[in-house]
């Protein structure tokens, strides 16, 4: 089994959809002007100060019944990958063992010039902070817009697509490649695929099956009749 989730998954943490409007003083800038080496390069302070808007309420969210749901597919399905395009953490402090993170984790921090991953200890204080290596702005550990998915992870995710019996998206848009062709991966390689949103999406009409509603709810129910078998 793989599980795909994206946004929708987290939004019953508080934590905001990608496509929902930003809130307070984001509310001018659209996360596609800030999430790129570009505005990151033009505006270092105002990027780096949004990220640590994210982080902070990234760190206030708790786990809903969603993530719990999907760390307790873990034990009940033989073999379970979850792949999230999300990067606030929220599915490992729910339980869940290394989930595929396709676009990174907000928490982590890595050197702009070497994409080295950074400790707290390696940073300079700044805004944003400097690498105590080389000297290089420091940038959150995220996939920004227009930046490849990491190898290692893509690779692992592609692969688990290609061989599962069955494939759940959960909470996400499916409009961002290349996440939203795995669905399709494992279809042309006969899962069944089905998909938990609150709407339709591009992947609706090719899904075996649709459950319209939030996954904080549908999830622990999909759960509880599966440990009925
Ligand atoms: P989106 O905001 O595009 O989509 C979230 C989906 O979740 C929408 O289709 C909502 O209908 C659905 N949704 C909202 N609340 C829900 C709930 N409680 N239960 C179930 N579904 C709910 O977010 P993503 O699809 O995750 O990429 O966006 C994918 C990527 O686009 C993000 O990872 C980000 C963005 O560009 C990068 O940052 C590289």
């Amino acid at each position: 089994m793989v599980v795909l989730t994206g946004s929708g998954v987290s939004a019953e943490s508080g934590v905001p959809t990608f496509r929902d409007a930003q809130s307070g003083i984001w509310e001018r800038f659209r996360p596609e002007d800030l999430a790129t080496p570009q505005a990151f390069r033009r505006d270092p302070k105002t990027v780096w100060e949004w990220y640590e808007w994210r982080r902070t309420l990234v760190r206030e969210a708790k786990p809903n019944p969603g993530h719990t749901a999907i760390a307790q597919l873990e034990q009940i399905v033989p073999r379970l990958t979850l792949i999230t395009q999300n990067v606030d953490g929220l599915h490992q402090r729910a339980g869940s063992h290394a989930p595929l993170e396709f676009h990174g984790n907000i928490l982590g921090n890595r050197c702009f010039a070497e994409h080295r991953r950074l400790t707290d200890d390696e940073l300079s204080p700044g805004t944003p902070p400097s690498c105590t290596h080389c000297g290089s702005m420091v940038r959150p550990d995220v996939v920004w817009f227009g930046e490849e998915i990491d190898k290692t992870i893509l690779d692992a995710a592609l692969n688990a697509c290609a061989k599962c019996d069955f494939f759940l998206s959960v909470g996400t848009s499916a409009q961002v490649q290349p996440a939203a062709g795995l669905a399709e991966l494992a279809l042309s390689c006969d899962a069944v695929v089905a998909e938990l949103n609150t709407d339709d999406t591009p992947l609706s009409p090719v899904a075996h099956f649709c459950l319209r509603g939030p996954s904080g709810v549908l999830l622990p129910n999909l759960v509880l009749e599966l440990k009925k078998d």
